[in-house]
């Protein structure tokens, strides 16, 4: 298959800020949402959508997601003698299926910073980034999407959620034009502009960019080209902004749902909604929701 993307970029060193203090010591990645770690479901997605080469950039107190993506042998052993198969299942599946690679960044400089640090992993090709903050619940994975279109255009991607009111300033915002695609009903964008958190009466549009992309390696000669941006940090959407002078980048307004779980009201409702979905917890869950007078 043409332009087969194999590897996804996720960014994981930030300080986590919104979350505090269960962030003081914690990774914010590793927050649970019901009983699985906030980056297992990105990295999952990634799987899901037919990558396997997972690249995380850390930072510093972020061991414990190595270890969680390790193989824990005490854990495993423990698990077989008591014949609980199921959850041996559960924490051997990922460890196994996925190839794991780490690269630190040592200041938190921005994400396209941290982009720019897997540069040799990822080497010359296409690739995904994955913010783990943005849980989305999709039938057809959000990355998966995305690739429909970047394997088409052979161009970067990203994914768009329409945002109104002044919460747009909390984004990267596209300046972008329906494209008329088979099947997607409106839904594709040539991207005209970028603009990172702009304030909301100079925002260009309600299109906001949601924390999955498929970028072209040449993303990393526009991140190395550009100067700090928004907050004083070196931005992605800035390097896609440079991007833009050379190359066409598209914009998918994706179909499924999606949580700002890095953020506590964001996340109490993943928390809420993912638990009531579980087949096991389902149903005592939404009794003892029902018991509540609120
Ligand atoms: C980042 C990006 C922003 C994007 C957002 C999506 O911002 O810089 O362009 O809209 O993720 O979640 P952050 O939320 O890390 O400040």
């Amino acid at each position: 298959m043409q332009n087969k993307v194999r590897k996804a970029v996720f960014p994981a060193a930030g300080l986590g800020t919104r979350f505090l203090p269960a962030t003081k010591a914690m990774p914010k990645e590793m927050l649970p949402l019901v009983d699985k770690p906030l980056i297992q479901y990105g990295v999952e997605e990634a799987m899901h959508s037919g990558m396997n080469n997972i690249i995380i950039v850390t930072g510093r107190g972020k061991s414990a997601i190595e270890d969680h993506f390790d193989v824990s042998f005490e854990l495993e052993h423990l698990l077989e003698t008591r014949g609980k198969k199921d959850l041996l299942a559960q924490v051997r599946g990922i460890s196994d299926m996925i190839d794991v690679s780490y690269v630190r960044q040592k200041e938190a400089l921005g994400l396209g910073h941290a982009v720019l640090r897997a540069k040799e992993l990822v080497g010359p090709e296409s690739f995904a980034v994955v913010l783990s903050d943005d849980v989305i619940d999709a039938e057809i994975p959000c990355l998966r999407q995305l690739l429909d279109i970047h394997e088409f255009y052979g161009a970067s991607v990203v994914a768009l959620m329409e945002v109104d009111g002044p919460e747009i300033s909390s984004y990267g915002v596209v300046d972008a034009d329906p494209v008329a695609h088979n099947g997607l009903g409106g839904r594709l964008y040539r991207v005209h502009n970028l603009v990172e958190k702009p304030k909301a009466s100079e925002a260009p549009s309600n299109l906001a960019i949601i924390g999955r992309y498929i970028l072209t390696p040449d993303i990393f000669n526009s991140i190395e080209s550009i100067p700090p941006g928004s907050g004083g940090e070196i931005q992605l959407t800035d390097a896609l902004k440079h991007l833009l002078r050379q190359k066409p980048i598209y914009g998918l307004k994706f179909e499924g749902k999606r949580y700002d779980a890095g953020d506590k009201l964001g996340f109490l409702k993943a928390t809420v909604e993912f638990a009531l979905k579980r087949h096991d917890l389902g149903g005592p869950f939404r009794d003892y929701l029902k018991s509540q007078t609120i």
